[in-house]
């Protein structure tokens, strides 16, 4: 019998595009339909009639698993609704319709999520992913328009069941309408089902996109530091490093309001598993204006200081959030905070950021859905911070 065994979830949103995946348990072809719904007062799905107008669809004849289709000439901030379907001798199937979202244009705003380690930490839970299926849940309740993933979705990258077992099933209610990003991380051991189950632009490993007034850029802090030198790199992070040129260029040519940055490795934590090789990035980070860093693997929550030059620097700074995500290992503190400490604490967590053209609100979330922290970055028309 022809199943659905993963998803369908959402990939690489545009203003005018979205990628759908699933997979399923049969070589199969794969067909994806957007429809349009008209709006009521209450009924289908919060306030849609029942969807029936196909606005534009998608097809591939040829078998295969792991479905990838992207929909094309969609209108941007809009809510469609989406249904996929796979079919080969064994039978046929589909799912839908399921609710997505286009991504918003410059000038408008929008929410993301950030969390990580629902793989990392659960190689120590004893709670049988329900950390992980909270987290997941608390993060739809914020109903984002994306989120990010900071590395170790997974326990074991290369074991194919630890995919569904960690990432795809415990957060399957809210990546069939959630489109989201993830970067590698230690867990990941850079395995080829990274490559496969995500629609990332090649090589897949580092990338960057724009959504509304924010430009995004994915790091492999893995690939920096090669796990035979963690965490002492051997001097990769430099011109002519084929990552690290990237992120040069890529940083020279945007002119987004917003820069966000987000890798695994954590160059600033009062913690264990600190990767302080990984500050070699933050000079030219500091000089084309980055904001906000994430990162991961440290299994806490821990907001940095405005940091520039390697000291506090409240007009100017780059703040670093370690949104070590699912699970919470106090004993990875230091028994002290360091410098570059804000505020910190060992809970499961995610980060919610609201973005406007000149304000990022960010707030860190609990598993149960309390507000523990929270900071505001404003900028003015010249560029300049002010954090509230
Ligand atoms: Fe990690």
């Amino acid at each position: 019998m022809l199943t659905i065994v993963k998803g369908p979830y959402l990939q690489w949103p545009t203003e005018d595009s979205m990628t759908i995946m699933w997979e399923t348990s049969e070589q199969a072809s794969s067909r994806a339909d957007v429809l349009m719904a008209e709006r009521i007062h209450s009924g289908y799905q919060g306030n849609y009639k029942k969807p029936e107008h196909v606005v534009s669809t998608v097809s591939n004849k040829g078998y295969c698993t792991i479905h990838q289709l992207t929909v094309k000439n969609l209108e941007p901030s809009t809510i469609y609704f989406y249904n996929i379907y796979s079919a080969c001798e064994k039978g046929e199937i589909e799912s839908g319709p399921h609710p997505l979202k286009t991504a918003v244009r410059k000038g408008e705003p929008f929410s993301f999520t950030v969390t990580s380690e629902t793989g990392g930490y659960s190689g120590f839970d004893q709670s049988n992913g329900r950390i992980n299926r909270n987290i997941f849940h608390q993060m739809q309740r914020y109903r984002p328009d994306l989120t990010l993933f900071v590395g170790d979705l997974v326990n074991d990258g290369q074991n194919y069941d630890d995919w569904e077992k960690y990432f795809f099933r415990p957060g399957k209610d809210f990546i069939i309408n959630t489109p989201f990003y993830s970067c590698l991380g230690n867990h990941e051991r850079n395995a080829s089902w990274y490559y496969d189950f995500f629609a990332y632009d090649p090589p897949k490993n580092y990338y960057s996109f724009d959504y509304g007034d924010v430009h995004f850029i994915c790091l492999d802090s893995t690939d920096f530091i090669k796990p035979e030198h963690y965490p002492n790199s051997a001097g990769e992070i430099s011109s002519g490093n084929a990552q690290y040129d990237f992120l040069v260029q890529d940083l020279e040519a945007t002119s987004a309001a917003w820069k966000i940055v987000f890798f695994h490795y954590p160059p600033y934590i009062s913690g264990g598993y600190q990767v302080e090789e990984l500050r070699k990035l933050s000079p030219v980070l500091e000089q084309y204006g980055v904001d906000v860093v994430f990162n991961s693997h440290t299994i806490v929550y821990e907001r940095s200081h405005p940091i520039r030059g390697g000291q506090i620097d409240e007009n100017d700074g780059i703040v670093y959030i370690v949104a070590g995500g699912a699970g919470a290992m106090p004993d990875w503190f230091l028994p002290k905070r360091e410098w570059h400490t804000s505020q910190s604490l060992a809970v499961p967590h995610f980060v919610q950021v609201v973005v406007t053209s000149n304000l990022l609100e960010l707030r860190a979330i609990d598993e149960e859905g309390r507000l523990f922290d929270a900071l505001k970055i404003r900028k003015g028309t010249n560029g300049r911070k002010e954090f509230l």
